[in-house]
């Protein structure tokens, strides 16, 4: 059977020159770039150069990106880390409903340590309001947390509106821009972020890598104790390999956005207008304005999510629920629910995202099978 993968949303295939550039540090390259002797500096400069790759695509300085082991690190290093560096005695937090959960569980375990934290709403298609950050804002608040763009729904927050608050109002302003960074540029500076979350596996790198930008002269404690490694915020010996995987998917990337961003927008749009726009029983979880182009959220009107991914896996169709199981049992997501979805709706969520391996052929063999597979869960019911 011929399998269809449309959920790059959650892992990227890796890029072949990605691996050609990985694979002497897999085998002939093995030093450990805190050693002096050759070896060692041949490692030491590779983690540099793929730093400065990654700085590079954000205009920012090398030394101002840290290696972590993944986007989940990076968030929990700049928002723990900040607080235990600048504010250990508590403060007020700002944050979103829609947040990922490397985010949300961070906050919630802030607020069992006694921080107070504000959860934003968002409006209808997943979009939190600027003007309620300003309102959210106290003399206490230390840290605004928002992400760039949205993993489930791929929706993107006015991240410069909310930077420029943050900075007028003097508080730090942390983003996780993990699903962003593949198709928007962002920089740092012009929109006033202070640390900024990446990871690899999103585009076209190894899992096990991402990166924190801490804008210069911020502190932050690091989380573990150790050696010196990443200016004495994350120690222990690089993972070299992926870390040179890292800096090359980033500077093709860099070379290569904006023609995926079209590419992957033109699948979207043939999705949407094939399959979402003409079936009143498919509701689009979002909206197609300020989204990003790879990744399409939608519900099927009182269908079970579950049962249809795995009705469309059997069919070699690979998508994503909206939803986590949990235990058995699968729960709502988080993120519809914050967007108001009716129970009708709610439990019945897709997500597709489409990568650069994907062709137009694959969306119209998608649109085939899900057609086939609502039609099986909904008897033919097409309301
Ligand atoms: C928005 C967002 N933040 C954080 C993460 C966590 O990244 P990692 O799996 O690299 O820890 C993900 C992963 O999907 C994500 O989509």
């Amino acid at each position: 059977m011929e399998r269809i993968y449309l959920d790059n949303a959650a892992a990227t295939p890796l890029d072949s020159r990605v691996l050609d550039a990985m694979m002497p540090y897999l085998t002939t390259q093995y030093g450990n770039p805190s050693s002096l002797h050759y070896y060692g500096q041949q490692a030491r400069a590779a983690v540099q150069q793929a730093r400065s790759q990654i700085a590079h695509c954000l205009d920012v300085a090398a030394q101002d990106v840290i290696f972590t082991s993944g986007g989940t690190e990076a968030d929990n290093l700049a928002i723990l880390g900040y607080l235990q560096a600048n504010h250990p005695e508590g403060g007020h937090l700002i944050t979103t409903a829609v947040e990922h959960d490397a985010v949300l569980r961070t906050f919630q375990r802030l607020q069992g340590l006694g921080y107070d934290v504000t959860i934003l709403p968002v409006d209808e298609s997943g979009r939190v309001r600027a003007d309620d950050v300003r309102q959210a804002l106290r003399p206490q608040t230390v840290l605004i947390s928002i992400m760039y763009a949205n993993n489930e729904t791929g929706m993107v927050q006015p991240i410069a509106e909310i930077g420029s608050i943050a900075k007028e109002a003097g508080v730090v302003f942390h983003v996780d821009a993990v699903q962003a960074f593949g198709y928007i540029p962002i920089q740092p500076l012009q929109e006033s972020i202070d640390m900024l979350s990446l990871c690899s596996h999103k585009i076209y790198g190894p899992k096990g890598v991402g990166a924190l930008y801490l804008r210069h002269g911020l502190t932050v404690t690091a989380a573990s104790c150790g050696g010196p490694q990443e200016h004495h915020l994350r120690a222990g010996t690089e993972n070299v390999a992926a870390i040179v995987g890292f800096g090359m998917a980033a500077s093709l990337l860099e070379k290569e956005r904006k023609g995926r961003a079209r590419q992957a927008y033109g699948m979207k749009r043939f999705f949407y207008d094939r399959l979402i726009s003409p079936n009143p029983c498919i509701r689009l979880n979002g909206s197609m304005a300020h989204a990003l182009p790879n990744i399409i959220n939608f519900s099927v009107r009182s269908a079970d999510s579950a049962v249809m991914l795995i009705a469309m896996d059997a069919a070699g169709l690979a998508v994503s629920a909206g939803s986590a199981c949990e235990a058995g049992a699968v729960e709502p997501s988080h993120v519809l629910c914050a967007m108001g979805l009716s129970d009708e709706w709610l439990r019945g969520s897709i997500r597709i995202s489409v990568g650069k391996e994907n062709t137009t052929a694959d969306i119209e063999q998608a649109i085939s099978i899900i057609l086939s597979v609502m039609d099986t869960v909904r008897g033919g019911n097409y309301e």
